[in-house]
């Protein structure tokens, strides 16, 4: 997609180093991160500079292509095994991670050539899907449509185009002019900080709204639609989103609003039965006590915006059960959901 008019991946391999937008500096700064060896890799996932279920299944799997590459010859089972172990605990939610880790594993034991290009499959499978999903989502957009969204399902969060926002941007290039309402996305702001920014780079029309303030515009009619992404869908049709993606699911059905989840098959797990069975993500209270934003020079600051004395608590995800979707938009179709 367009950054100042060039177009760019979220993340690429090239030689034996990984590549990757730094997502924590946007949408201040646009900067490629570049992570030399596995473990490096790892870091960055870990500490979200790359972040979104496409894009760490992408980069999860170039890491394993990387431990491929280091692996030495006398321990190389050993030590591609002890790799995936590792790359596995980066982070516990998206489905897609694990997706990109086993099928690079898989061909790092038969040799370092075969994980190389395996890794690329993926990230280039990864595109198609979500170029795919924005075909059969934007089926759904009607000209002038007011469409919410929460965090970021965009293009960061994948290798190129996203999910629930690819069908805007489709549709947005058909001319039939949808309108965005972005969910801040409180405490990491990934909808405030990179859909927002997107969609400004792409020249999508739309607002940041508070996080809290979804049911206000609901129950003013001021939402048509809403679409967001997915981390892991169970083979009942329960999904795991980012954390308050529920919220607006119950509200949506209250107000007789559409809600759709857009997500590649990658991110279906069917040894997962309900929702119940997906481990959500606690991350460090400090995401939650401080923000950061810039000053008028243009620099970076973390603050505390919180009392200073009180603990905070910071689920990453959380459940959405399928009665509450309308459809789940997939590079295959749409799934009606199941509601089981
Ligand atoms: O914690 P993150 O930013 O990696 O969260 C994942 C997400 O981006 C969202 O949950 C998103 O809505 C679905 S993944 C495209």
């Amino acid at each position: 997609m367009l950054v100042n008019c060039k177009n760019y991946k979220t993340v690429w391999m090239s030689g034996s180093s990984v590549f990757l937008i730094e997502q924590n500096l946007l949408p201040f700064e646009f900067k490629i991160y570049e992570a030399k060896t596995y473990l490096q890799t790892c870091l960055a996932i870990e500490n979200m500079i790359v972040r979104g279920a496409g894009a760490i299944g992408a980069t999860a799997g170039y890491a394993m292509a990387q431990a491929a590459i280091e692996a030495p010859d006398k321990n190389y089972t050993q030590f591609i095994e002890n790799a995936r172990k590792r790359i596995e605990n980066t982070r516990p939610t998206a489905q897609n991670l694990f997706y990109g880790i086993s099928r690079v594993y898989n061909a790092a034991l038969i040799s370092k050539e075969a994980a190389i290009i395996e890794a690329e499959r993926v990230a280039i499978e990864d595109i198609r899907a979500c170029q795919q999903i924005g075909i059969y989502g934007n089926e759904l957009i009607k000209p002038n449509m007011k469409i919410g969204t929460h965090c970021n399902a965009g293009w960061l969060a994948f290798v190129d185009y996203g999910t629930a926002i690819s069908p805007i941007y489709l549709a947005h290039k058909l001319g039939k002019n949808p309108f965005v309402y972005v969910d801040e996305t409180r405490p990491r702001g990934q909808g405030a900080r990179l859909t927002a920014w997107e969609l400004k780079n792409e020249k999508v029309s739309h607002k940041i709204i508070p996080d809290n303030a979804t049911a206000y515009f609901m129950s003013k009619g001021m939402i048509d639609m809403i679409i967001v992404g997915a981390d892991r869908i169970a083979a009942n049709g329960d999904v795991a989103n980012k954390i308050g993606t529920l919220e607006k699911a119950i509200c949506a059905k209250e107000f007789n609003i559409p809600f759709y989840v857009a997500a590649p098959s990658s991110t279906f797990d069917i040894n997962c039965k309900t929702g119940t069975d997906i481990i959500i993500e606690e991350r460090s209270q400090n995401e939650v006590l401080y923000q950061s934003g810039i000053d008028e020079h243009g620099k970076l600051h973390n603050i505390l915006v919180c009392s200073p004395l009180s603990e905070a608590s910071n689920p990453a995800f959380d459940v959405t059960p399928a009665k509450y979707i309308t459809g789940i938009i997939t590079e295959k179709g749409i799934l009606k959901s199941i509601s089981i």
